[in-house]
């Protein structure tokens, strides 16, 4: 997930050191290049590479750069690949106009050819020169830059936030549409940044620029300027007085809780960034035409290709076979051939298991796409396109928005592969903050309801399966109690003689499946133990659980994707309850590149 940062001072500084430390209070949000500009006199000095922030500093010296105004940019790739090229800020056609952004320009494509058509210099495939150029076409045709970026606004689709310095000005200028940016003021400097913990060692005094508006920063002035008509907005500085942790946090106690609580945010970009993906219909194409298909993942992100198993078969008519990575070199490497294709699912794309599972596909012939959320990863690299999840930097441990942009992501190809509207999702983001809302307290009581407990069982049936492994390993991985997920049918086939008076089950109902779900219900309740269920307001569910949570109603693969949300919130409170941390559980690593 990008981050920039800009500053303005009253003279010429060194910015240099200035700009290191704001970009190294950033990586917390993950990136792959890095890149700072100083303007000084009318002229720009722009150094930029893929690298940490230290090593790029330290090749390009960045430590002795000086300006009267300065920006640094840390890149997540999204458009084009990691590459000196690609990396942040960029140049206009004729250099003398430097800007960087963060977040996505989900119509980049398109803009790059009107761009290269109208004459512009386009030096890369990055959306942040994208905006640069979206800027300069109007200023070209001889419009102030206020009104140029308001016309800019028109063209940039998607959300996102950037700045730009022109070389012979003394002020930055900036839009914020979707994406985070916070001002800082000083004294004799003004800055500016995606988030508030990369401005609170140099100021404490905030202002929180709201989405259309534009940002005007001199050294010592911040104007505000609506995009719509470009009217001055009046709004009054705030102290901030919250410690630099609690506020990289977003204010949530945990990184985990915070994630959480981003899920509907990154869907609605996922689902941006999929519209608009040069990619989709090919990957569609072999997909549909596949003599197999598989989809190859571990842990987390083999729940989610459970999941997506069942959506391609419900929605799509589409077999497939979802299958542990260490296990498909037995099971199914033998019989591939050229006409077979694999999707593989990872949310670091570096996952040792699933990077021999490749290994031994390709060896076979057979065709390989992946999902990933960190680009430029190896799984992104070895795969013939690998699709994105848009989630920035997950930095909890338990993976959770991961997971649901891992669902989203096989809900929103197979509408696709089955004709259907895609635009219909567009209501997923919202049922998700729905979700949060409605279960937050009732999750928060049942919680602390469980504090002793170190047994209990997740089941699902159909889509809801899936959910329920999902829940388990959450549970496990952070609790570090036993919970097994499993098919509600199985329950007697077995495990039912471990239910004693009070023993907790947890059951996840889909809106199609709420008969069966209740016949698992008399089954354990007949025999004491603690039903709670998590599925749609229905009068059966809550005449025969013990306790009921509700969710919206949806459709059966929303509604099971919805249903995910209370489980993370219940493992993250127990987990809170019992003491431990649930970011960063004992003997787990969020990157597992060992056999
Ligand atoms: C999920 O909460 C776990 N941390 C783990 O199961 C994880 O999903 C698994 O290790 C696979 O990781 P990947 O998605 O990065 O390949």
């Amino acid at each position: 997930m990008c981050g920039i940062f800009g500053i303005v001072k009253k003279e010429e500084d060194n910015l240099g050191a200035i700009l290191i430390g704001a970009a190294e209070r950033l990586t917390y949000r993950g990136y792959d290049s890095v890149g700072m500009a100083t303007i000084s006199n009318g002229k720009i000095d722009l150094r930029k590479d893929v690298g940490k922030v230290d090593s790029v500093a330290e090749k390009y010296n960045v430590g002795e750069m000086r300006g009267q105004r300065g920006i640094t940019q840390l890149r997540w790739a999204t458009f084009g690949a990691p590459s000196q090229i690609n990396a942040q800020p960029h140049l206009d056609s004729d250099g003398d106009m430097v800007g960087a952004h963060n977040g996505n320009v989900v119509n980049n494509i398109e803009l790059r050819q009107q761009f290269i058509a109208e004459g512009l210099n386009v030096r890369s495939e990055n959306d942040g020169e994208s905006c640069v150029h979206a800027v300069e076409r109007y200023i070209k045709k001889g419009y102030e830059i206020i009104d140029a970026m308001r016309l800019a606004y028109g063209d940039l689709k998607g959300d996102y936030a950037f700045v730009l310095a022109p070389a012979n000005d003394d002020k930055l200028y900036a839009l914020k549409k979707g994406s985070g940016l916070v001002v800082g003021i000083g004294e004799d400097f003004t800055c500016l940044s995606s988030d508030l913990p990369s401005l609170l060692p140099l100021t404490r005094e905030i202002l929180r620029p709201q989405d259309g508006e534009i940002i005007i920063l001199g050294h010592n002035s911040v104007e505000l300027r609506a995009i719509t008509d470009g009217t001055v907005i009046e709004r009054d500085p705030e102290i901030v007085t919250e410690t630099m942790d609690s506020v990289q946090k977003g204010g949530y106690p945990h990184f985990m809780l915070k994630e959480i609580h981003e899920q509907p945010q990154v869907a609605r970009e996922l689902h941006n960034l999929l519209d608009d993906s040069p990619d989709i219909d090919e990957v569609i194409e072999k997909m549909r035409n596949a003599r197999n298909l598989y989809l190859v993942a571990c842990g987390t992100s083999y729940h989610a290709s459970l999941a997506g198993s069942v959506s391609f078969a419900q929605l799509a008519g589409r077999a497939t076979i979802p299958v542990l990575a260490p296990q498909f070199m037995p099971q199914y490497a033998p019989t591939v051939t050229h006409d077979d294709v694999g999707i593989f699912v990872s949310q670091s794309g570096e996952t040792k298991d699933v990077l021999n599972a490749l290994a031994a596909a390709e060896a076979k012939g057979m065709t390989p796409y992946g999902i990933a959320n960190v680009i430029g990863s190896t799984l992104t690299q070895f795969t013939n396109s690998c699709l994105p999840l848009g989630c920035g930097y997950e930095i909890s441990v338990p993976a959770t928005k991961t997971f649901t942009n891992q669902v989203y992501n096989f809900i929103y190809l197979a509408y696709k592969m089955a004709g259907k509207d895609t635009a219909e999702l567009k209501v997923v983001p919202e049922l998700m903050e729905k979700t949060l809302e409605m279960v937050a307290p009732s999750v928060a009581d049942l919680a602390s309801t469980l504090d002793d407990v170190q047994d209990m069982y997740t089941l699902g049936y159909g889509a809801t399966l899936p959910i329920a492994l999902e829940g388990a390993l959450k549970l496990k991985e952070i609790t570090y109690a036993h919970c097994e997920g499993m098919l509600s049918t199985e329950f007697k086939h077995g495990p039912l003689s471990a239910v004693t008076e009070n023993y907790p089950i947890i059951f996840v109902a889909g809106p199609n499946d709420i008969p069966l779900i209740i016949s698992g219900i008399n089954e354990v309740t007949a025999r004491g133990a603690r039903a709670i269920v998590i599925g749609p307001d229905d009068e059966r569910l809550r005449a025969n659980a013990n306790e009921l949570i509700v969710i919206p109603d949806a459709p059966e693969e929303i509604s099971a994707l919805l249903a995910v949300l209370p489980l993370q919130l219940l493992s993250y409170h127990m987990s809170v309850a019992r003491g431990y941390d649930p970011d960063f559980p004992r003997n787990l690593s969020k990157t597992l590149t060992v056999d």
